[in-house]
């Protein structure tokens, strides 16, 4: 999968599959520029990326820097956006409306304000690729909101590829991979989640970053590839 003389910007590149997928971009010959929300993250991250990777700190939430972004970038080959923050699972019952339609607020509106600006910037032949997940057909209990946000971020992607078309748009549906997203929760306590889902997965274990990055990779060069989605999930769909 060669990405030679095409640019690739990710967008929550500074971290987990992000971070994974900018490694990968750049590995395969392109030059990538990532951002997120924090500076901090932007260093850390360049500190490890190949010396041409550049970064930008942008919150997706204000739309106004998403545009001032892409301006700077100017035209370029593939988006990868995988921004999301920490998701808490939340019953149905004395549900926190607010706190639910916030949950929406980065991955799915902010994929979205960032498609709008950016595929402007696309160059012919390019692509974009939306991160969604496996809860969107698997959901476990307390997963309304996790799996309706995936449903509808999937649902956009085949949308996308309808309205932009002949750009391309695909969606990666990550399963349970080990990444900073669930370092709220205690080390122990995230290993004892690893090592169950290991058990009921028919791969045997959680997913890597490195596994969701080759999917990205796949979307951003399979050039017949659009409106479609991408399973990195261990089997999850069969258990
Ligand atoms: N890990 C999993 O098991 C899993 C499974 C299914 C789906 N997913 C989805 O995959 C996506 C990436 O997950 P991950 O595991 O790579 O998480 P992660 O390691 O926590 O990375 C999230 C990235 O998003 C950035 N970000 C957060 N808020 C932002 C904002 N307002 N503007 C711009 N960037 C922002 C973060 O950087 P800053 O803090 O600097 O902003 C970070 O670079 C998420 O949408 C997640 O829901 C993950």
């Amino acid at each position: 999968m060669s990405l030679t003389n095409q640019r690739v910007v990710v967008i929550g590149g500074t971290s987990g599959i992000g971070l994974a997928t900018a490694h990968a971009a750049a590995e395969a010959g392109a030059q990538v520029i990532i951002a997120s929300s924090r500076q901090s993250s932007i260093d850390a991250a360049l500190g490890e990326l190949s010396a041409d990777t550049t970064g930008h700190a942008l919150d997706v939430l204000d739309t106004r820097a998403v545009q001032a972004f892409f301006d700077e970038v100017g035209e370029f080959d593939h988006l990868a956006y995988t921004a999301g923050e920490s998701l808490r699972l939340m019953p149905v019952d004395g549900m926190d409306i607010d706190q639910a339609r916030g949950f929406f607020q980065v991955r799915f509106f902010g994929a979205l304000s960032t498609v709008s600006t950016a595929a402007e910037h696309i160059r012919p032949g390019g692509s974009i690729t939306l991160t969604s997940g496996s809860a969107r057909t698997r959901p476990g209990s307390g997963w309304s909101v996790a799996s309706s946000l995936c449903g509808a971020t999937t649902s956009l992607a085949g949308a996308l590829a309808v309205e932009l078309a002949p750009l391309r748009v695909n969606v990666v549906e990550p399963g349970i991979i080990r990444s900073p997203l669930w370092s709220g929760m205690s080390p122990e306590d995230q290993q004892a989640m690893y090592d169950q889902q290991a058990e009921l997965l028919p791969a045997g274990r959680v997913g890597e970053v490195d596994d969701v990055a080759q999917a990205f990779l796949y979307s951003m060069t399979q050039s017949f590839m659009t409106g479609t989605s991408v399973p990195v999930d261990g089997g999850a769909l069969l258990v």
